[in-house]
């Protein structure tokens, strides 16, 4: 049985796919707030949160394995650290954690440092473990960039000229799915990214041939994004998560960290990594005939 936290995220949903095609028995917690049920048929749900260590402890009962995903949240590192207590009381035979690229406790981007402190905190804490850090997910482009853009075109970054080697949260999911899946996985630290690295004038550029529109991006000072997100009404944490995850993608530059191309998705799944011109034609398939 395979115990999968953050079931509804988007790596989370399509992984619980992934593994009961792969014949495995899969439970998915579910928090107290929400319907009961199973969230994919077939699957069964147990009721817990993070934030309640008993809870861990009943939904991993039986368990052998556990893949742990966590939101962004001010109380991400607790969140993290009861469950891997809670594996470690379990006697788990593997953790599976989902990062992020580039993890570093030092890192001045809180999303960043915070995986850092998890993934050095899953490192020590004595339970069989491996860790996939994928970078900024591809769907943030339909999802987010797509709907910010305004009469002209024009959606604006604080990422400067910095490429990412965004990557489909799909690709991620499959990763993880062999990681829990197949031999030999252990101790894996896996960054997972796409097959290219795209600057937002690279994706302005894939947005105008899948909308067949003028689409622009302007780089602005992180004050600029700063003010536009607050003013969406987005909390001031989540603001200065994206703010400084933004400027370190900048400060990593044209061919930094965030940039790096690697084969993780092909080696581990046998195929390539989806690009963002076929998830575009995907999401947009009018616009792409
Ligand atoms: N967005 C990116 O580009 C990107 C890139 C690389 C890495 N990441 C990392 O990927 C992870 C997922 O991000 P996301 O934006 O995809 O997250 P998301 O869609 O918001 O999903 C977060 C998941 O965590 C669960 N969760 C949150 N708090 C919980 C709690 N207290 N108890 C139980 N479950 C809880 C949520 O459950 P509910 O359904 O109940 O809310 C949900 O299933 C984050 O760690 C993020 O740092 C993101």
């Amino acid at each position: 049985m395979i115990l999968v936290i953050g079931g509804r995220s988007k790596i989370g949903s399509v992984l619980i796919g992934e593994l009961a095609g792969r014949g495995e028995r899969v439970r998915a917690l579910a928090r107290p707030t929400e319907t009961a049920g199973p969230l994919v048929a077939g699957v069964e749900a147990v009721i817990g949160d993070l934030g309640d260590s008993g809870s861990l402890s009943d939904a991993m009962a039986g368990v052998s394995k556990v893949f742990l995903l966590c939101g962004p949240s001010p109380d991400e590192v607790r969140f993290n650290r009861n469950a891997i207590e809670a594996a470690a009381g379990a006697d788990v035979e593997l953790l599976v954690r989902s990062s992020i690229l580039g993890a570093d406790t030092s890192s001045p981007a809180a999303f960043v440092s915070d995986h850092g402190v998890s993934d050095q905190y899953l490192r020590d804490a004595g339970v069989p473990f491996a860790i996939v850090r994928p970078n900024m997910f591809m769907q943030n482009i339909p999802e987010n960039t797509i709907p910010s853009l305004d009469d002209s075109g024009t959606f604006y970054t604080n990422t400067g000229d910095a490429r990412i080697s965004m990557v489909d949260t799909r690709d991620v999911a499959a990763v993880a799915a062999v990681l829990l899946t197949e031999p030999g996985h252990t101790g894996d630290e896996l960054d997972v990214t796409g097959p290219e690295a795209l600057s937002y004038d690279d994706v302005a550029g894939k947005l105008a041939v899948s909308l067949e529109r003028d689409v622009t991006h302007v780089a602005v000072p992180d004050d600029a994004v700063r003010e536009a997100l607050s003013s969406y009404g987005m909390g001031e944490w989540m603001v200065d998560g994206l703010v400084s995850l933004f400027a370190d993608y900048r400060r990593s530059g044209i061919g930094g960290y965030a940039a790096q191309v690697t084969d993780a998705v092909g080696r581990l799944t046998g195929r390539e990594p989806r690009t963002l011109d076929a998830l575009l034609a995907e999401t947009q398939p009018a616009a792409a005939r």
